[in-house]
Order: structure tokens, then C-alpha cells, then sequence
């Protein structure tokens, strides 16, 4: 049964992760994840991208739709891509519309803290629920000129703890936390009463979060030191593949029982 109850403080550990399309969200959803993710991501691990900038509103709906086919009893939630929510807080609510109306998510998600809020008081106004995400946000790599944790000094944790506060105000149902210190991601899990989501953030947030292909080894390019892969599904792919070809180059396949 799909519920944003699953965001109380109550149900942690919330155990998420991201998906894409139909096969991720059913796996996840069989496995028994509490909720899960249409990242932008995808420009990145689906798409081979080095960053997430290049995706637009209408792969998002796509994904987000492929995603809903295979969630149909878990929450999904559908993150606004670079471009679509900071420009206006019109354009915010009109994409963030499209993602639930089109694609079928059940919320979004959008990057920002403090800046971001009156956008957010205006999303959730219009009865879209918005889950925030603060510390790391891919989408502002152009301005951070490299992946790195966020919250090592003063000035950023005040930044961040300031921002969760907000995000909160704003009606934010919850918020990612993503490369932020594991005392820094302990302390904003305290001072807010809706959950925090972890990703490379210790083990003090509400819940976590990791990328699907993480998870599973099914990514070449980065490998984040916070994700753990419980299977090797690159190598076990490389190996069916391999398998088929000799079969066929034999004239092995199709055999009698395929026929
Ligand atoms: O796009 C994404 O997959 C994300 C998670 C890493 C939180 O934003």
C-alpha cells in the first residue's frame, strides 16, 4: 500500500533506493525497500554521463513513469532535474506538477536549502508533497568544481543545520542528506522532527539511501567509498553474455528445447 506515512520518524530506519524503470522498481519493490527514488542519477548510471546536468524534465517523466509501472505498492518519488525548479517558483510548480500528473510519482524531490524554501512554501501549496535535499547536491557541481563531503567547516554546518530547519518550515515531508559528516548529519537528525534520509552520511539519519547500481555492482564509472555492493551484477552479466556468444558461435543455441 502506497503512504507517505512511511516518512515518520516512527518507521525508521527507512530503507530506500533509486530505480528507473520498470525492473528496478519492481526489484526493489519485491525486496521490500520502504520507498524509492527516480533519481537524476540516471543521467549518470543509465545515461553514462559524468554528471547529472544533462537531464530534462520530459526523461524524468519518462523514467518516472517506466519506474510507477513496477511500484505500484511503493512510494515513489521523483527528483526535479537541473533547470526546472530554481528558476522560477512558477516553473517549479508547473514541473513538479508534470512528475506527479504524468509520470505518476507520488512527490518530488529538489536540491537546495535556505535559497530554495519560498519555492518549496509554493510546491506544497499546491498539494505537491516535496522531500529536500541538502549537503552534496549534484546538481551544483559546476559551482562545487568536484564531488566532496559538505559540513567540515562551521560556516557549512551552520549553512546546513539552518537550512533543514527551513526546509522543514517549508513543508518539506523529508530530507536527504547526502556527504555531510556523520556528527554534522546526527546533529540536523535532532533538530528536526520530519526524517532525514542518509546517503554517505553515517548512520545517525532516519533512514538511507543508495544508488540501485551501487548497491548492486551494476555501475563502471564511480565507485562511492559510503556504497556498499551486496552483488557483483556487472560481472554476472559480462558472464551470461559470454555464454550466450560461445553458445551461438558453437551453434550450441538454440538447442532442441528452444525450438
Ligand atoms: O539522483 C539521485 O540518485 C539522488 C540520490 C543519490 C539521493 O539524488
Amino acid at each position: 500500500m502506497k503512504t507517505i506515512n512511511i516518512f515518520k520518524k516512527k518507521h525508521r530506519p527507512i530503507v530506500m533506493t533509486t530505480a528507473y524503470d520498470y525492473v528496478s522498481a519492481k526489484v526493489s519493490e519485491l525486496a521490500g525497500i520502504d520507498a524509492l527514488l527516480v533519481g537524476d542519477s540516471l543521467g549518470m548510471v543509465i545515461g553514462g554521463n559524468d554528471t547529472t546536468l544533462k537531464v530534462t524534465i520530459e526523461q524524468m517523466i519518462l523514467h518516472t513513469q517506466y519506474a510507477a509501472n513496477g511500484a505500484k505498492d511503493t512510494f515513489l518519488i521523483s527528483d526535479m532535474p537541473f533547470m526546472t525548479y530554481k528558476t522560477t517558483p512558477k516553473e517549479a510548480v508547473k514541473n513538479g506538477g508534470l512528475l506527479i500528473q504524468k509520470g505518476g510519482a507520488d512527490a518530488v524531490k529538489l536540491e537546495g536549502g535556505n535559497e530554495i524554501c519560498r519555492t518549496i512554501k509554493k510546491m506544497v501549496f499546491a498539494d505537491i508533497p516535496v522531500m529536500g535535499h541538502i549537503g552534496l547536491t549534484p546538481q551544483a557541481i559546476l559551482k562545487f568544481g568536484r564531488y566532496k563531503k559538505i559540513g567540515k567547516n562551521e560556516k557549512e554546518k551552520k549553512y546546513l543545520l539552518d537550512s533543514a530547519k527551513k526546509l522543514q518550515d517549508a513543508g518539506a515531508f523529508a530530507i536527504v542528506l547526502e556527504s555531510i559528516p556523520e556528527q554534522v548529519a546526527k546533529e540536523i537528525t535532532e533538530s528536526v522532527s520530519i526524517p532525514t534520509i542518509g546517503i554517505g552520511a553515517g548512520k545517525y539519519t532516519d533512514g538511507q539511501i543508495l544508488v540501485w547500481n551501487d548497491i548492486l555492482g551494476f555501475y563502471d564509472k564511480i565507485k562511492p567509498r559510503f556504497a556498499k555492493r551486496y552483488k557483483d551484477l556487472w560481472n554476472e552479466a559480462i558472464d551470461g553474455l559470454s555464454k550466450y556468444k560461445d553458445e551461438v558461435k558453437k551453434r550450441k543455441f538454440p538447442s532442441e528445447k528452444y525450438l
